[in-house]
């Protein structure tokens, strides 16, 4: 691209991370949710910003799922792990999604990618509080619950509420009462309104967003304009210190709001 043109992208990247309250904002070209919209810039986006920013030496990174952060892992190479010894976990417990796009195949599939380490975690989402709790004391898990804890970098997406509770089976009442309370988002299984109030939290393990502004580096992955309400609504939860990657599409719904 002509100079004007990157210059035009710089000063609309910073304009937007001021208008989200966070450090940084990486725009690609396009419309990620538009029809014939693909993940793939997002994906080498995300790419590059981890090859800039990932702290050299050993880092445990912990990643949710989803497509987008599935396209991530796709795009990544052995490069990335140059200088770096990286151990990929799961940011948080739940095997209700699609088997490709769960945290834990993810994280393993950015792992095989980098030629670096990964460690799974088997816990079922959705279960209620009396049954997991108990797992947490089991040795295997407990591991992997401490690896996530002080994972030092967080990689996640970002949810239109209603997509991702009709994705994760969420029962047709709880549902109800999500579009009762207006929930735009989701990130982390917690549910939240355009002004970022936490609506609704599905009880999981792992990262919470309360966690994130303790990490090192906290990248997320999300464009489209069908997501622009949830994104900016995220981010009145998210820490200053994200790192947004994003695209046109969603750029432009915030940015004209
Ligand atoms: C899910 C995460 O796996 O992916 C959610 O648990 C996230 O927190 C979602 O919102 C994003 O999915 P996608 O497919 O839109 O990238």
């Amino acid at each position: 691209p002509v100079m004007e043109e990157l210059l035009g992208r710089q000063q609309q990247e910073a304009a937007l991370a001021q208008k989200l309250g966070i450090a940084h904002c990486t725009i690609v070209a396009g419309d990620s949710t538009a029809p014939t919209g693909s993940l793939m810039g997002l994906a080498r986006a995300a790419r590059q910003v981890l090859a800039d920013q990932l702290p050299l030496g050993a880092s445990t990174v912990a990643v949710m799922g989803g497509h987008t952060l599935a396209t991530v892992a796709s795009v990544l190479t052995p490069s990335l792990a140059v200088n770096r010894h990286l151990l990929f976990v799961p940011a948080r417990g739940g095997v209700g999604e699609s088997p490709a796009i769960q945290a834990n195949a993810v994280s393993a599939q950015m792992a095989q990618r980098t030629n670096s380490d990964f460690r799974s975690l088997f816990i079922p989402e959705q279960l209620n509080t009396a049954t997991y709790k108990p797992l947490f004391a089991e040795p295997a898990i407990h591991e992997v619950l401490e690896l996530i804890a002080h994972s030092n970098v967080v990689i996640h997406g970002i949810g239109q509420a209603l997509v991702m509770a009709k994705r994760r089976n969420i029962a047709p009442h709880v549902i109800d009462d999500l579009t009762a309370a207006h929930a735009v988002g989701e990130a982390f299984g917690y549910f939240f309104d355009a002004e970022g109030h936490v609506v609704s939290k599905f009880p999981r393990i792992g990262v919470e967003i309360e966690d994130l502004a303790a990490k090192q580096l906290v990248i997320a992955v999300a464009g489209g304009a069908e997501k622009g309400a949830a994104i900016a609504a995220y981010m009145h939860l998210a820490p200053a210190s994200t790192w947004l990657i994003t695209d046109e599409g969603a750029a432009d719904f915030v940015l004209k709001k």
